[in-house]
Parts: C-alpha cells; sequence; structure tokens
C-alpha cells in the first residue's frame, strides 16, 4: 500500500458514490451493509449480466441508480467514486485493475485474484495509483474472533505452538451463476471450476487462514496437503482437504475442509504455552492449566458488512490504508494457494515458492 494515497477529487464530506458490480447471491449482504451508510454513501450505479438483476435491485433503491451490463461503462461513470466488486472470482483481478485505472477506490469480494502473483500484481497497482484498496474478508469483524485475538495479544495462552481448524459445510449454492465454455458452450456452476473459483479453499477457507494469520502473524515455511473431490465427483474443485504448515514463529497448523458436510460449523482449538481456547462457532471456551474451563458465547450487534463499510469509508476519506488491506488478503490467500499447489504438484510448497520474481 502506498504511504499516501491520492487526495480524494472534492471536498471531503461530500457522499462517497458507490457503483457495484456483480448482483448475485453475495451482493444481498452488501446491499444491507450499505442501508446503514446510505446518506453518506449512496449507490448510485449497478452492473450484472443480467440486466433483471440490476432492475430488481434498482427498485428497491431510495433514489435510482444508472444501471449496465458491462462492467466497463459503470467504471466510465463520473457518478461512481468506489466500486465494489461481488462478481466470480475468475472476474476479480480484471474488473479491480480496470476500476483502479478509472480512479475509484475498489472494495472487492475475496478472493483478491487467483493466483498469489495476479494478487500482487493488483495490490501493486493500487499502491502505484495512490487508490483505496479493500478485499471483502469481513470476518475480521467477528465478535468471537475479536475476542480470540484479544486473549492471545493479552497473553492469556502464551506463545501459540498449535491450531487445529476443521471446516464443514454443504454443497455451493445450486444458483449460482453458469460459466458458459466458448468452445462447447456446456453450462457450469462457478464454483465448480479451477479456472472460474481457483479452488474450494481459496473460495472459503481463506476466512479461516485470515483468522489464523491474524494470530499468528507470522510466515509460512512449509505445508504439505492432500485433498480431492470424494463426494461430488467429476467438478474440478476439491470437496475434501487436509494440510498441515509450519510458520516462521514455529507455530503449526492443521486445517481440514469438507463441502459435503450436512450443515454448516466449524471448530478451531488454539493450543498455547499456558492454556487453550477452544472455538465452536459462536461458542468459546478458555482453557487454563488448573482453572476450571470459562465459557462465552457471541452474538454481532451489527453486521460485518457494515462494520466493513464503516471502516471503508473512512480509509477513502481519510486516504488510509483500509484494514482489510490486501497484504492481510493475500496473506490469508497464500495458503489457499499453497494447498491447491501442494495437492496437484503431490509435493511441499515452502517459503521459496512465494518469492516474488524479479
Ligand atoms: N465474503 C464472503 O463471505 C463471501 C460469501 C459469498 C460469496 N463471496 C464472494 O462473492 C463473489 C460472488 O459470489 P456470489 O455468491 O454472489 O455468486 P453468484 O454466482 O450468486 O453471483 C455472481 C453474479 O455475478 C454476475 N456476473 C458474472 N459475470 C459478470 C460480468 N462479467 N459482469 C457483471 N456481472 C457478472 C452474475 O450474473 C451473477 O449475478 C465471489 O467472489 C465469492 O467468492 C464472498
Amino acid at each position: 500500500m502506498a504511504a499516501s494515497l491520492a487526495p480524494l477529487a472534492a471536498q471531503e464530506l461530500r457522499p462517497i458514490r458507490i457503483g457495484i458490480i456483480g448482483l448475485g447471491n453475495r451482493s444481498r449482504n452488501h446491499l444491507d451493509g450499505l442501508k446503514l451508510h446510505r446518506a453518506d454513501a449512496p449507490i448510485t450505479a449497478l452492473c450484472d449480466l443480467d440486466s433483471s438483476r440490476a432492475a430488481r435491485v434498482n427498485a428497491a433503491l431510495p433514489e435510482s441508480a444508472a444501471t449496465y451490463t458491462d462492467y466497463r461503462e459503470l467504471l466510465a461513470d463520473r457518478n461512481v467514486d468506489a466500486v465494489v466488486i461481488v462478481s466470480p472470482n475468475f472476474l476479480h483481478r480484471e474488473m479491480a485493475l480496470a476500476a483502479l485505472k478509472a480512479g475509484k477506490d475498489v472494495l472487492v469480494e475475496k478472493p483478491l485474484a487467483l493466483t498469489y502473483d495476479a494478487a500482487r500484481e493488483v495490490a501493486a497497482e493500487a499502491s502505484r495509483l495512490g487508490r483505496v484498496l479493500a478485499v471483502g474478508m469481513q470476518r475480521r469483524y467477528f465478535p468471537a474472533d475479536a475476542r480470540i485475538r484479544q486473549l492471545v495479544e493479552e497473553g492469556r495462552i502464551g506463545a501459540i505452538h498449535f491450531i487445529s481448524y476443521n471446516e464443514f459445510r454443504g454443497d455451493w449454492n445450486p444458483n449460482s451463476w453458469k460459466f458458459s465454455d466458448p468452445v462447447t458452450g456446456a453450462e457450469t456452476n462457478w464454483r465448480y471450476l479451477r479456472k472460474t473459483a481457483g479452488s474450494s479453499e481459496l473460495e472459503l477457507s481463506i476466512h479461516s487462514f485470515g483468522f489464523v494469520q491474524s494470530l499468528l502473524n507470522s510466515s509460512l515455511v512449509k505445508l504439505s496437503a492432500s485433498g480431492g473431490t470424494v463426494h461430488f465427483k467429476g467438478r474440478e474443485t476439491r470437496d475434501l482437504s487436509t494440510a498441515i504448515a509450519d510458520f516462521s514463529n514455529g507455530a503449526r497448523l492443521e486445517y481440514s475442509f469438507c463441502g459435503f458436510a450436512p450443515g454448516a460449523w466449524h471448530n478451531c482449538n488454539i493450543l498455547g504455552e499456558k492454556g487453550a481456547l477452544e472455538l465452536h462457532d459462536n461458542r468459546l471456551v478458555i482453557r487454563s492449566t488448573g482453572a476450571k474451563p470459562e465459557t462465552e458465547e457471541f452474538r454481532a450487534a451489527e453486521s460485518a458488512e457494515s462494520q466493513m463499510y464503516r471502516e471503508f469509508f473512512r480509509s477513502v476519506r481519510d486516504r488510509t490504508p483500509s484494514p482489510l488491506n490486501a497484504q492481510f488478503a493475500i496473506e490469508a490467500s497464500k495458503l489457499a494457494y499453497a494447498i491447491d499447489i501442494a495437492i496437484i504438484e503431490n509435493r511441499a510448497v515452502t517459503a521459496a515458492d512465494f518469492t516474488p520474481r524479479a
């Protein structure tokens, strides 16, 4: 991120006008998150390949927005200051680069890009152009995660030696947008294909990896993994994977993902020198040697997306890097990229795999 970002075009307190690209399932959370900020950040432009989606969203807005089916037209709209990108993963790099070049600040859904090099390219471009670039890693605002970070920072469990993380979910949304193969014309849910989704870990697990990184603040040294499509055979993106990762501070992560579970839940155990933290969805158990376990339950007072937008708009106004900055997102994505390389190439991945090329 650049040391100083480009100043806002006009006076600081002018509304930040928002253009949204991609109006599928996830856009509902963005629209909800933006509601609280409407006075300061009105939606002035909407884009989706399917024009009926923009029309439907527009009908529910207090003031009508311009609608487009070509995202480049939205980027050329002078009534848009910041762009929110909620399209399928394979379009994030292209759309974010174009938005930055068009002089917009950008909030792009995770993942920033399908590969490590492409993600770094987008980050470098935002830095060069002095634009705010935020990545939709809204888990930063989950109250249980924030509490765990606080406990770890206070030294409650001492240095972390081991994190065991198991994540379960059912199948992907069957109503996801369908990628049409340019040669065969075959239509496939974009989440099933490597070229459109990247991997299941890049699509789902990076939220958990961001959380792990926020606790360890340490770089990946080595990762081994195995996995495949054991239930949804014929798909390219995995429904099962297990990884073991070593970090430069000596901590180890054991992670597993299952994508054919009857429901969605996650268990995370964080073992430190002096105690342990167990997270089961929103229930936290704090264990210290010789003491009775303490249990805490969490419920969010405000949606993570609403908080994400508050911080994004602060960054846009103050011209300061977003807490959901590209570097944070790239560090989290690194584990997903590493799992993919380890499984596809059947080898251990090391830090050398992420050494920037000259
Ligand atoms: N942060 C989170 O927790 C979270 C959760 C779910 C999804 N996501 C992310 O949000 C993004 C979208 O996911 P979704 O579930 O909404 O997918 P979706 O398939 O429901 O919607 C994608 C939308 O993009 C539109 N689209 C496709 N190509 C386009 C183009 N060239 N120009 C304009 N619009 C185009 C489609 O018509 C569709 O409306 C993905 O990157 C996904 O990873 C993030």
